[in-house]
């Protein structure tokens, strides 16, 4: 038996990268699966290899920095394949930056995307899970939002996230309904941040890998395996929950410790 078969899930930001991988390991698992996507191509391409892969899938285009898209777009996928029992937020968008040179315009697009985009979709999904009697929510935060890694209005609405789960998981567990994040560390996707990165520095990954505890970053699927999870009922009990998957990045200072206090080290 598929864990997810009885899954009907809306992943937002699935055209690319994590959300990609993540509408695939879910559909693999038995769900069904709507690509939420602002990029049509990608969206449309992520349904097809989700088809090919035997699952039911759905595309809908809408940008969730716009409540009145996300509503319209959360019942036009219920109406195709089924009221949504597990929505990941996963859409998210930056342009990296600093406080001392970030723009008014720069900070507000990337809460407006990030946090105020991840609440459209709660708010327009708990209602619909409500009534089915409960549902998941696994919001994609990221390690930015637990320490400072460069990158402030990201950052911050990240952190926003984090507490938007708490207040979900506090509000709705009556009604059935867990909502949780994911916080991943550095992740080798092809997004605009690390696109501008591996230009700088085509061994950024491989520079990367010695501040992570098991010795590499993250690749998609590392992230998705902990959202089909956290969106199972293996995690029937888990709500509310901040899950780093970073390799152990936020355990420690393993550089410092390297580097500074040699007599630690026990290789
Ligand atoms: N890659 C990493 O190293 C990393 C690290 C920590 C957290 N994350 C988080 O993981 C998630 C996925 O990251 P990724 O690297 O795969 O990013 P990505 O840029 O490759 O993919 C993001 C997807 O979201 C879509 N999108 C962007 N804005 C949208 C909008 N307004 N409406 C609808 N769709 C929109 C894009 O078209 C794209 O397909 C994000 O939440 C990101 O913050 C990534």
């Amino acid at each position: 038996m598929s864990r997810h078969q009885d899954t009907v899930a809306l992943v937002t930001g699935a055209g690319h990268g994590i959300g990609r991988a993540i509408a695939e390991r879910l559909a693999g698992e038995g769900a069904a699966v709507t690509v939420l996507e602002l990029n049509e191509a990608w969206g449309l391409e992520t349904v097809e290899r989700l088809r090919a892969g035997g699952a039911r899938a759905h595309f809908v285009k809408a940008d969730i920095a716009s409540f009145e898209q996300v509503e319209t777009a959360i019942a036009e996928a219920s109406a195709a394949l089924g009221p949504i029992s597990l929505l990941v937020n996963n859409a998210a968008f930056t342009d990296a930056g600093n406080l001392a040179n970030i723009s008014l315009a720069s900070w507000e697009r990337e809460i407006d995307i990030n946090l105020n985009g991840t609440y459209h979709c709660v708010r327009a999904v708990t209602p619909l899970m409500q009534a089915r009697g409960g549902g998941a929510i696994v919001n994609i935060a990221s390690i930015n939002a637990l320490r400072y890694f460069g990158n402030p209005s990201y950052s911050a609405a990240k952190a926003g996230i984090i507490n938007l789960t708490q207040s979900v998981a506090s509000e709705y567990g009556r009604h059935g309904i867990r909502c949780n994040a994911v916080c991943p560390g550095s992740v080798r996707t092809d997004n605009i941040t690390w696109t501008i990165r591996q230009q700088k520095d085509p061994q950024v990954f491989e520079k990367l890998a010695k501040w992570y505890p098991l010795g590499r970053v993250g690749e998609p699927d590392d992230i998705a395996k902990a959202v089909a999870f956290l969106g199972s009922d293996e995690a029937a009990y888990i709500s509310g929950a901040v899950l780093p998957v970073d390799g152990g990045l936020l355990a420690g200072m393993n550089v410092m410790i390297d580097e500074f206090i040699l007599e630690s080290r026990n290789d």
